[in-house]
């Protein structure tokens, strides 16, 4: 049993919330309701309460509980955030992290899945801010369940419905079982570039953002994984829930990763390992004058070759970031690293690769199958990463 938050704002097909509250207890999950005011003002709270069986909550500041920040507690609590119907007020809300009622300030606290079931007139669904709002938060991994067209309340026929309740519960129980699909694994990534040291002052990298690697480290958190997060110099904001090992050069990141590899179930190498370092790196700022001449360079060690080396039972999973014959290069290195699965993606198009928030890639498995993506945003294709290793790790068992 787990606790489902359904947030309820104030459209006219409020009272399909009753069957969306009814078909999660049906499942047997428990569920707290939390109303807007406006949407109080359309149904009573005792609505709710009486089909939930828990006090509704409607304001952000509650006389009867001055003491507890109950927006916060509530957040640990919550395995799945549901709103149904949602208004395009709140999606403008989540989507600019406004929070001035107790739902905008919970989706903010809350880190569970989001499903989201709007229901607003034709033309406000179709609206340009409206469908940018809608991009903004599916960016961030929210998920929607599309609403219909058909009657509006308006009297209007069109886009707008909320979907059917059936639907909604439907697709708030895929995230939940999504939501511990990796329960009891360990995960270990490795993400962004690493600097290798010519003196204390120079460094040879490389344009890696980390924002891939990281992303896979959230979805795998999002889907109940213990993530072990070996990360080289980046700028983004490190889940929460990850354990960050920071790793600065190709040799640090070989040495934490091999450390850590024995007990990690699934393994994936997002990290732009430098390919070359500076051999007799020098412990004092070097002249320049004295480096006019040739710079003796030397391979980095190739961890992920060493990782597959040490394979026993682990999946591995390699990236490469190609601007010429992608498939062709990325089936060699599968072979060659003794990868499980590789993800490919072509760096010489703008806006997709390095340093993009979006990214279009070949997902090649170790029997051959490929797998093409449209462009989406790096945390969509990570939920695709993770369904491709979790169907290949299905068959395995
Ligand atoms: O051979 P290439 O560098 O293109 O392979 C890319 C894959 O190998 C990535 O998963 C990357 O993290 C990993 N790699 C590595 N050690 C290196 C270079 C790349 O583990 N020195």
């Amino acid at each position: 049993m787990a606790k489902i938050v359904l947030g309820v704002t104030s459209s006219v097909s409020i009272y399909k919330a009753c069957e969306v509250l009814r078909g999660f207890q049906k499942a047997g999950h428990e569920v707290q309701v939390i109303l807007t005011p406006n949407a109080a003002k359309l149904v009573s709270p005792l609505l709710f309460n009486s089909l939930s069986g828990r006090r509704t909550i409607v304001e952000l500041f509650d006389e009867d509980h001055p003491w507890s920040i109950a927006h916060v507690a509530l957040a640990k609590e919550a395995a799945l955030l549901v709103v149904a119907p949602a208004t395009a007020n709140i999606i403008a809300k989540f989507a600019a992290g406004v929070a001035d009622d107790f739902l905008s300030t919970f989706y903010l606290a809350a880190d569970a899945p989001v499903l989201i079931a709007p229901a607003m007139n034709e033309a406000m669904v179709l609206h340009p801010q409206t469908r940018d709002n809608m991009n903004r938060l599916r960016r961030r991994g929210v998920e929607f369940v599309e609403p219909a067209k058909g009657y509006l309340a308006c009297g209007d026929e069109g886009w707008g419905r909320l979907a059917e309740p059936e639907v909604i519960v439907r697709r708030g129980l895929e995230l939940l079982r999504r939501s511990l699909s990796l329960d009891g694994r360990t995960v270990l990534v490795s993400a962004g570039p690493t600097r290798e040291y010519l003196d204390p002052v120079r460094f040879l990298s490389n344009r890696s953002s980390g924002k891939m690697g990281y992303e896979m480290a959230r979805e795998a958190l999002a889907r109940g994984a213990k993530v072990v997060l070996v990360s080289g110099p980046t700028h983004e904001v490190p889940p929460a829930r990850a354990e960050l090992v920071p790793a600065e050069t190709a040799a640090d990141m070989k040495k934490e990763l091999l450390k850590r590899f024995p007990k990690s179930d699934i393994v994936v190498m997002a990290a732009a390992v430098a390919d070359f370092s500076f051999p007799g790196q020098s412990g004092r700022k070097i002249k320049k004058q004295a480096l006019s001449g040739d710079l003796k360079i030397a391979p980095t060690p190739d961890i992920l070759k060493a990782l597959g080396e040490r394979k026993k039972g682990q999946f591995l999973v390699g990236f490469a970031a190609e601007t010429d014959d992608l498939e062709a290069n990325a089936v060699k290195k599968i072979k060659a690293k003794r990868l499980d699965l590789i993800v490919a993606n072509d760096v010489s198009g703008p806006g997709i690769g390095f340093d993009a928030d979006e990214n279009q890639a070949l997902l090649i498995d170790a029997g051959g199958r490929v797998r093409g993506t449209p462009k989406m945003s790096k945390r969509e294709l990570s939920r695709v990463i993770w369904d491709v290793i979790e169907a290949s790790l299905g068959q395995r068992s």
